[in-house]
């Protein structure tokens, strides 16, 4: 497949760290230095699915496609305001599509698992143009009494159109299941046979053990998948990694020996977005004019499950 059309949407309220701590011990001077972020959007009075509709009304008129040319939908979410119907079934709702579409929650790469869906799908003849949309809000994930996580994290929507093309060169997904790492637990509905304990817990992470997994996965992933694309270093233009704190973005640089210039990132003023994240880098990089026509970008994102992937598309 080729990326055809990109888009992104974001909520409008900003929140700096300095405005974290004044309600919190926390502070830019601890924050900043351990993470990169300076500010985060977070959802105040949107929706998380106005936000998607939004996106994808973005991607697919920079794609030049109108909505009826849609034949599939994916959508990445880890969270919403629906149990059921999925988030996807939600956004068609507001987008007018009534092409088969899909959840998938898998977490900060849900992006590239979604990218591995929609190129099979593409190759079994089943869809031509495929809508992906990430739309994430970890903001309503963490307790913002707990400055361990809430200061990670950013709202927002990224979406990408996928068409007909042989620029998808490669994905490799990985799974090292550790649920105990990253999770949040919530309560579902007594009945009069439960016997079980269950309770509601925010987002708990063990930030270490999850700096670093993020790291060797990232630079296995993306060592492993460009050897099975017969590329090297000296083939790729840009690292879209996952944005989810500066310090493991330069940890990853460092190890492949690779210049500043190649590592596009926004987690100063976005933070942590979930898997909405590398889209929403994409479709800024896209619309700042940084891609040219043979480009190769090398995707990598890592996160709960403990899940990473990667993926390697020329522009
Ligand atoms: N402000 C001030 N102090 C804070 C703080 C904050 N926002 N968050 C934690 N602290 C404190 C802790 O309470 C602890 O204090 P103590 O020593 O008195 O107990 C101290 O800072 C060290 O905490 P620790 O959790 O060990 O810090 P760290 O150096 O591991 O940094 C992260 C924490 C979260 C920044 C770091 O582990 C990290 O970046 N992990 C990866 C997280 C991530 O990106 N997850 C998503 C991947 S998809």
């Amino acid at each position: 497949m080729k990326i055809i059309g990109t888009g992104s949407a974001l909520p409008k309220k900003v929140v700096t760290n300095d405005m974290i701590s004044e309600f919190l011990d926390t502070s830019d001077a601890w924050i900043f230095p351990r993470t990169g972020i300076r500010s985060r959007h977070v959802i105040s009075d949107e929706k998380l699915e106005d936000l998607g509709a939004e996106a994808a009304e973005k991607a697919i008129e920079n794609s030049g496609l109108v909505k009826s040319d849609i034949d599939y939908f994916i959508c990445s979410n880890v969270v919403s305001e629906y149990i059921t119907p999925g988030l996807s079934c939600v956004i068609s709702e507001k987008l007018g599509l009534t092409c088969p579409c899909i959840d998938v929650n898998c977490a900060c790469p849900g992006f590239i698992y979604a990218m591995d869906i929609a190129e099979n799908r593409y190759l079994a003849g089943k869809a031509r143009n495929i809508l992906i949309v990430c739309a994430e809000e970890p903001t309503r994930m963490s307790s913002w009494e707990d400055r361990s996580t809430c200061v990670l994290f950013g709202d927002g929507a990224g979406a990408a159109v996928f068409s007909e093309g042989n620029n998808l060169k490669g994905i490799r997904l990985n799974s090292n299941p550790a649920p105990d790492k990253i999770y949040q637990y919530r309560k579902l509905v007594d009945t009069p046979f439960i016997k079980k304990e269950e309770q509601d817990v925010p987002l708990q992470m063990k930030g270490r053990d999850v700096f670093k997994f993020a790291v060797t996965a990232s630079n296995r992933d993306i060592l492993a998948l460009l050897e099975e694309n017969n590329l090297t270093k000296n083939d790729v233009s840009y690292y879209m990694i996952h944005q989810a704190n500066a310090r493991i973005i330069d940890a990853i640089r460092d190890y492949l020996e690779e210049p500043e210039s190649k590592f596009p990132t926004n987690i100063s003023d976005h933070g942590n977005s979930s898997s909405a994240s590398c889209p929403i880098l994409l479709d800024e990089c896209n619309r700042k004019g940084m891609f040219k026509s043979g480009d190769i970008l090398v995707f990598s994102a890592f996160g709960a499950g403990l899940l990473s992937a990667a993926a390697i598309i020329e522009w």
